[in-house]
């Protein structure tokens, strides 16, 4: 934090109190001193893929969100592209779940068929991946289990497998989300191994164990049908162990750090930001655009100013990037 000027604080007969509202009197005037500004370069635009045709089903728990068809998708992302955002991040349901999520690193999977028709279509659009197998389980896992653990060392193999499929296809940076120890060495080897070395990773490496993923679950079909992510992800409570998790992905070759939900934990995109000065985003999830919405359908806030106020403050925080289902909605308020 940066100090006051020398005497700020000082009170003299001419000036008895400071007068702060000065500069907050007009527009033009907050305008000029505001210290953060929200840019439609920031965000980052998740997008469900499904398979099938002309399919364009509303998620129950996040209106105006969509499972979309491939020939939809791509409709979906010229918009996004003429609105001015760089970037979409995709997430795949696929036909058929199985034991070890196949689906999730076959190269004519859903993801991966995606990424060929918008690269082909929409060549500058930044195309990011999630890799995680949860999607792609019949239990909702995001690696392999035995008994009742989610074992490590294997589901890393895997998710390399998946990132390296997605690199082929054509995606532009792989964003790893399992938050399983290893993995982004593992993806790094195998991208290097396979000549992608210019195929930067983009960590989820603040994961926290949350509840605000409860709308995401519908929407990607991924809820697990026992137990929870408790033994991979984090512990809300926890905050210097978030440095040690960013600093370990940073170490295995992360080139972008993200903090994940983004509204309770600024505190940690602030944390981060300061001791890393790397690349970071903020991943608006699911839960805290869902409750905007609910709140603004009620007429209990207003949506758009509440939706800009909490984009403003993870940029505020430290957030360089915000992976957000707002992003066509504040992307349209800031043209
Ligand atoms: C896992 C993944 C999740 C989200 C992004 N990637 C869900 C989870 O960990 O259960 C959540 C995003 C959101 O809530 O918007 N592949």
């Amino acid at each position: 934090m940066e100090t006051p000027p020398v005497g700020f604080y000082e009170r003299t007969e001419a000036e008895p109190f400071k007068r702060l509202r000065r500069l907050r009197m007009t527009e033009a005037f907050r305008s000029m001193v505001r210290e953060t500004e929200l840019s439609r370069k920031d965000f980052i635009y998740p997008l469900f893929v499904v398979p099938g045709e002309k399919i364009r089903h509303e998620v129950k728990s996040m209106p105006g969100v969509f499972q979309l068809s491939v020939d939809q998708l791509v409709r979906e992302c010229t918009e996004v592209k003429t609105l001015g955002i760089p970037a979409v991040i995709l997430f795949g349901i696929p036909e058929e779940k199985d034991e070890v999520g196949s689906g999730a690193y076959d190269e004519h999977g859903i993801v991966q068929t995606a990424i060929r028709t918008i690269k082909k279509e929409i060549p500058e659009l930044v195309v990011i991946t999630d890799v995680c197998l949860c999607e792609y389980t019949s239990h909702g896992h995001c690696g392999i289990v035995r008994g009742n653990e989610i074992l490590n060392d294997v589901s890393i193999e895997l998710l390399a497998k998946e990132a390296l499929t997605h690199a082929q296809a054509g995606a532009d940076i792989v964003a790893p989300s399992d938050m399983f120890d290893g993995r982004i060495q593992a993806i790094r080897h195998t991208l290097d191994e396979n000549d992608f070395r210019n195929t930067p990773i983009m960590s989820y490496a603040a994961k926290y164990a949350s509840g605000f993923y409860g709308p995401f679950r519908d929407a990607a079909e991924s809820t697990p049908k026992f137990g929870d992510r408790r033994s991979h992800q984090m512990d809300p409570a926890n905050s210097n162990e978030a440095l040690r998790e960013v600093e370990v992905d940073i170490l295995e070759g992360a080139d972008i750090v993200m903090v994940k939900p983004a509204l309770s934990y600024l505190d940690i995109i602030r944390r981060v930001k300061d001791r890393f000065g790397m690349p970071t985003a903020a991943y608006n999830v699911s839960g805290e655009y869902s409750m905007i919405k609910a709140a603004g359908r009620n007429g209990w806030i207003d949506e758009q100013r509440v939706m800009m106020e909490t984009l403003t403050s993870m940029k505020r925080a430290g957030a360089d990037l915000i992976l957000t289902y707002f992003a066509k909605e504040a992307a349209r308020l800031l043209r």
